[in-house]
């Protein structure tokens, strides 16, 4: 384990910054819960079980999402749970108070104690309460998890657990989805901040507190039930890459990416969600394929090697995604060892397949019975056949869903000081303040993802009525009066303040969208011209510029650096923006930086991935790095080159998908008019004659729906040019997935740059057929005028007349213009 490093002076600052490192674990471990066996209770789940039909046994296994699912369903299905997802809440009331959550999860809960089953056994209600109960108005919401790695305070860990568990009794909610145990190594992928770190040990050491703090021993009105998740190997795809193949050994799926797992199981987590990504430990020649389809790691490993009791959860149609399944139905992931299937909205033929199955023998009934023990052997430690939700102690309280101050603390604790170059902090009160930046005054961009809304878009400082923006805290700590705010800095005279204050960094992403694909790279501005532009606006004017940068993961940011005289890694601080300011201003109180990196830091551009540990080990500031106020650094000028087409791993350039939402926006027009669609997805976005929505192509909301019913265009539309890399303009095709679900009815043409092809013929032969992947030659589009040089729209469609397609996953690929199944010019006349 022990890196090899010929720099004695670093390899003494990482021996320094590395927990006491244990020795690995050769197989998976025995581990001994702290919610013992409890020989009374399993003679009542045997009781239970022993009188429950098979329907009902199936609804008990059954998660619809509280959309798609009444109280009366509840009642007339035996459904064993329900879940909100991101962005979903009672009544579909986004500011919904506690009263309005609780007073639904009681409907759910007496429609389960309603049904003609011998023995009633009430629903549980999950939600993804990952950073504070996130999904509810008001709430308090803690930094996310990659600023609490930084705390390095596992003490903390147990607070923040306790908190928001209370915050969920108070909407009604027993069970919470997380703690998030990924290690993740590649930080491209979007679900970064959801881990607390890229080296096991701070897992480890977090894992076994968050749990203690949120679940104790299960008997109190202030515990919930808690999540071990995504079981296992979510932190280490290739690339980055959500729901991708984790190509590890078993040594470090054990040792890296299973850290987490063995203090959590420990503390008596009573669930574990099933995890996305594959496993293909490439080196021994083990292919363990899906986790979902995964016999040998969700029952051989993990229930009899580990001795896990409690239940295996799915993750969002996860079990969908096992070769041969559908949504509705997937006897695969029942016999690997999953419980509780999360199947949000295709439930009812879900449930009627699955009886099916069982009752043709292909899920043996020793399965369904194992399940449903163990559900209901849960249900019984939580107490949850003994109270209702309105008998909760914190029930309907709104007040407990707000730990302001601790949320604070934890803010503190989390920020890392990077670059200290002149002695600039703490900010004396009195000094006058510049502000500027995107997010000083932006709740959104400092919560990040999950939060209220699921990419934690579409809201607005309105939709955070208890927090404060980082903007707020300065303005309190400074004074008002000596603070002026200006978002992009121009036009101000910087010479007559005394010091600059920018707060910048990424916007809000979740799941999918926030990855970086492979031809994408580390550097921040690429993505938000708009920090550099700032920085570019207000340094050099004589003053000192303090940067704030708010991210979910280390990016290459030497530009901003260069432009900064001091540099803090805020991460995504939540709705607590005077945590930032204590750091920054001395007023009365004086608290100093203590936030060490849990992450490396990278120094150039492609550098993916980079781990402490790594044989080459060579970042900008390594793990564990972090100064207080009174150390002096000099950074100094960095490099700041990178290549201008990616990190050239790929011969792919994105043009519109899930994960690159952002590189060429897409836009409706209509006669004269143009329309931007925005990053909601739960908008619909119409002129006269076309409405867009979201919708599925593959994955979840990866696709845009385009219904015409008269004259319009849908186009990609990117600000610059494309620049396409060597590797994908050889021999290259528009590519893209679409589903056509109506016949052209009139002429449909499709254009790049000033090229345009009739495509009515192609789109004929598609519509009805399901998912379809469209390859056509550049050269097609050539042929007609196109310059590629000049392409700002390389996706363009134009329909006359009714027509509805999806579409997604809109790239130019190198080398697609030689597949087989690529169209043929001809064929676009
Ligand atoms: C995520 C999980 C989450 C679940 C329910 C999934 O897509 O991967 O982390 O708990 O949705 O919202
Ligand atoms: C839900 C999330 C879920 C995701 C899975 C969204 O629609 O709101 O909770 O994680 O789908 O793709």
């Amino acid at each position: 384990m022990t890196p090899m490093l010929r720099n004695p002076v670093l390899a003494l600052a990482i021996a320094l910054a590395l927990p006491a490192a244990a020795a690995p674990l050769n197989d998976w471990p025995t581990v001994r819960s702290a919610i013992a066996r409890d020989a009374a209770l399993e003679q009542r789940v045997r009781d239970i079980v022993s009188k429950m039909t098979l329907a009902q046994k199936v609804g008990q296994m059954t998660q619809p999402e509280i959309k798609s699912a009444t109280p009366e369903d509840v009642k007339r299905y035996y459904l064993g749970s329900v879940l909100n997802g991101g962005g979903s809440w009672p009544n579909g009331n986004k500011h919904a108070k506690a009263a309005e959550w609780l007073a639904l999860a009681q409907r759910y809960h007496e429609a389960s104690m309603a049904t003609d089953m011998a023995v009633k056994v009430p629903v549980v209600w999950g939600t993804d309460a990952v950073h504070g109960h996130n999904n509810v108005f008001g709430a308090t919401l803690f930094p996310h998890n990659i600023g609490l790695g930084a705390a390095r305070n596992p003490k903390l860990m147990e607070e923040i657990g306790a908190a928001t568990a209370k915050a969920t009794r108070a909407s009604g909610i027993a069970w919470v989805f997380g703690p998030t145990l990924a290690v993740v190594r590649d930080d491209r992928w979007g679900r970064t901040y959801e881990s607390y770190s890229e080296h096991p040990e701070i897992v480890k050491s977090y894992a076994g507190a968050y749990v203690r703090g949120m679940q104790g021993m299960l008997k109190d009105d202030a515990n919930t039930i808690a999540t071990a998740k995504h079981f296992i190997g979510d932190g280490g795809t290739e690339f980055g890459k959500d729901r991708g193949v984790n190509k590890s050994t078993k040594s470090q799926m054990i040792n890296i990416h299973g850290a987490g797992y063995y203090p959590a199981l420990e503390a008596g987590v009573q669930t574990v969600m099933s995890s996305f990504n594959s496993w293909n430990d490439v080196a021994s020649g083990t292919n363990y394929g899906k986790m979902h389809g995964s016999r040998t790691m969700l029952t051989d490993v993990l229930k009899k090697k580990m001795g896990f009791d409690g239940f295996v959860v799915t993750d969002w149609n996860g079990h969908g995604e096992v070769p041969g399944c559908r949504n509705d139905s997937c006897a695969a992931a029942i016999n690997a060892g999953n419980d509780m299937i999360m199947v949000p909205d295709d439930w009812k033929a879900f449930i009627a397949n699955t009886i099916r199955q069982v009752e043709s023998g292909e899920i043996p009934m020793a399965r369904i019975d194992d399940a449903v023990s163990r559900i209901i052997r849960v249900k019984l430690r939580a107490g949850l056949f003994d109270k209702s939700p309105a008998q909760n102690a914190y029930a309907g309280k709104d007040d407990v869903m707000q730990p302001r101050e601790l949320a604070r603390r934890a803010v503190r604790e989390s920020l890392v000081l990077l670059k200290n170059d002149q002695p600039v902090l703490p900010i004396a009160r009195g000094k006058k303040i510049l502000v500027v930046g995107k997010s000083a005054d932006d709740m959104s961009n400092q919560s990040g993802g999950w939060s209220i809304t699921w990419q934690g878009t579409a809201n607005t400082n309105a939709d955070f009525p208890n927090g404060d923006t980082v903007l707020a805290g300065i303005r309190e700590a400074a004074g008002k009066d000596n603070v002026t705010f200006s978002v992009d800095g121009k036009g101000i005279d910087v010479s007559t303040f005394d010091v600059v204050v920018a707060v910048i960094g990424e916007r809000p992403y979740a799941e999918g969208d926030g990855d970086i694909g492979p031809s994408g790279t580390l550097r921040h501005s690429s993505r938000y011209p708009e920090d550099l532009a700032v920085l570019q606006a207000v340094s050099g004017k004589g003053k000192p510029v303090v940067t704030v940068f708010v991210s979910g993961r280390p990016l290459y940011v030497n530009d901003l650096l260069n432009l900064s005289d001091v540099f803090v890694a805020a991460w995504l601080p939540g709705t607590e923006g005077k945590g930032v300011a204590d750091l920054l201003v001395s007023s009365g109180k004086r608290y100093d930086f203590s936030g060490k990196l849990p992450f490396s830091w990278p120094k150039s551009a492609c550098q993916t991935d980079l781990n402490v540990g790594d044989k080459h080990y060579a970042p900008l500031f390594a793990y564990g790095y972090g100064l207080k106020a009174a150390t002096r650094s000099k950074v100094g000028k960095l490099d700041t080159t990178y290549p201008q087409g990616g990190c050239g791993v790929s011969n792919s350039f994105p043009v519109f998908s899930q994960a690159d939402r952002a590189s060429f926006p897409l836009t409706i027009r209509s006669g004269g008019q143009t329309l931007a669609l925005g990053a909601d997805l739960n908008a619909s976005f119409s002129l006269p004659g076309v409405n867009v929505q979201t919708s599925q192509v593959n994955t979840q909301q990866d696709a845009k729906l385009v219904t015409w019913t008269g004259p319009a265009s849908v186009e990609a539309r990117g600000a610059r040019p494309m620049v396409l890399p060597a590797a994908a303009a050889a021999n290259a095709a528009l590519r893209f997935d679409t589903i056509v679900s109506k016949a052209p009815s009139g002429r449909i043409t499709m254009r790049m740059g000033s090229g345009s092809l009739d495509t009515t013929a192609l789109f004929k032969r598609l519509a009805g057929k399901g998912k379809q992947t469209v390859a056509i030659p550049l050269a097609c589009f050539q042929a007609k005028g196109t310059d590629l040089a000049k392409v700002d729209t390389p996706f363009s469609i134009t329909s006359d007349a009714a027509f509805a397609a999806a579409f997604t996953n809109i790239e130019i690929a190198g080398g697609a213009a030689s597949e087989a199944d690529a169209v043929r010019c001809g064929e676009l006349q």
